[in-house]
């Protein structure tokens, strides 16, 4: 209402209100190196593109009489009550998106200001604790990238714990970075790799395997981190991934049934299907095309989802085919390069509130409602 009646008192938007206009302004606002390390994906794309076509290929039905002039978005995720299925999805190094390179501390203020959750990544540009610092009442979760140093995995999750994150989300389809043209073109990993330490800088297991601080030797900080970062994690190691934390434990990258059910029965607490928005792998799967099977071998096990979600409609969408909540990557990260945790707010209220809106008035009035019958395809 806020964003109709602003709209008719003649008010312009600061902000774009297509997803194409924030990219292109969020393009213009961000140097070269920091718009192709956002923007770009695996290989040719495709995988990428393909995530957010598939959005296009389910319709919902407009259903008639059915009170909704009064919709309840909110839902339950591992105890808490979110007002909206919706989250920002971790991103690494987004601190370099903001203008002031504090982009972890802003995302987290439109965190606390929206209600909408962040997931804050082991990669962040200031320490966790900093970030979790900004939260408010809004819950956090912790995506961690598994060192090889199982020490250091735990004391990452240690400090999560205390700096009240509330889930783990293990990354697991991350433990090398994946063929990314545009970086390697652009050569920008130097500037990645000298905001990326924040979590690292401050563990003393880190330190301790450095022995030494790391501002008497920047190099051998960021050797040492490139040594331990990524851990080919199999299906041995789920069993003490579960036993590092009581919190809920969600692993993120699932995109076959078969890895579904195994994760389930390994005890994790939740799933999250996602390409990675296309970054890691190019020739697969649109994330959307798989999330039913991972809903259905999650048999009652959360599911959150990402890749590819561009607008309220792609958020119903997801929801309709089963995702307990869905998350949003590239389109916050261009709202903060344009406009700081304002930015952010904007993008994620404009998705809430065209969600909210589609339906109202295609007569949807609770999460409940949204099924799998509520779409067809296209
Ligand atoms: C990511 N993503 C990611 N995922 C993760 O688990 N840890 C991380 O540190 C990062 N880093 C990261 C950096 C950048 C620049 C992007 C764009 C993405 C993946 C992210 O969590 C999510 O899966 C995708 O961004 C979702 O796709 P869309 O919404 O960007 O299409």
């Amino acid at each position: 209402n806020e964003i109709y009646l602003a709209g008719l008192g003649g008010v312009q938007s600061k902000y774009p209100m297509t997803f194409d206009e924030l990219e292109t302004r969020a393009a213009q606002a961000m140097p070269p190196s920091v718009l192709s390390y956002v923007a770009g994906g695996a290989g040719d794309e495709r995988t990428q593109r393909a995530n957010v076509a598939a959005f296009d290929r389910w319709g919902l039905y407009p259903r008639m009489f059915a009170g909704a002039a009064e919709r309840d978005l909110s839902v339950e995720v591992f105890g808490d009550r979110w007002a909206a299925p919706l989250f920002m999805a971790p991103i690494g190094v987004i601190g370099i998106c903001a203008q002031d390179g504090h982009g972890d501390l802003a995302t987290a203020d439109a965190a606390a200001a929206t209600g909408v959750p962040m997931v804050a990544s082991t990669l962040t540009v200031d320490p966790m604790e900093q970030v979790a610092a900004r939260f408010g009442e809004t819950p956090g979760f912790f995506q961690l990238y598994t060192p090889t140093d199982r020490e250091l995995a735990e004391s990452l999750v240690r400090r999560a714990e205390a700096a009240g994150f509330k889930a783990i989300v293990v990354t697991l389809d991350t433990w090398v970075t994946g063929w990314r043209p545009r970086d390697l073109a652009t050569g920008n990993f130097p500037q990645l790799r000298g905001n990326c330490l924040a979590n690292y800088r401050t563990d003393p297991v880190f330190l301790d395997r450095l022995g030494r601080r790391p501002e008497e030797d920047p190099a051998a900080a960021v050797r040492l981190w490139a040594q331990l970062f990524g851990n080919p994690l199999t299906w041995e190691d789920l069993p003490w991934l579960r036993s590092i934390t009581k919190l809920p434990l969600v692993v993120k990258g699932i995109c076959h049934p078969d890895d579904a059910r195994r994760a389930r029965d390994g005890g994790v607490d939740g799933l999250y299907c996602s390409n990675h928005g296309g970054r890691q792998a190019n020739g697969g799967i649109p994330a959307l095309d798989v999330l039913p099977d991972i809903v259905d071998a999650a048999d009652g096990l959360p599911v959150l989802f990402d890749s590819g979600v561009r607008s309220g409609s792609d958020v119903v969408k997801a929801l309709a085919l089963g995702a307990t909540a869905v998350g949003v990557g590239r389109p916050y990260a261009y709202g903060l390069a344009l406009g700081g945790a304002d930015g952010v707010v904007h993008v994620l209220r404009s998705i809430l509130a065209e969600a909210d809106l589609l339906m109202a008035v295609d007569g949807y009035p609770t999460l409940a409602d949204l099924t799998r019958d509520s779409l067809r395809a296209l």
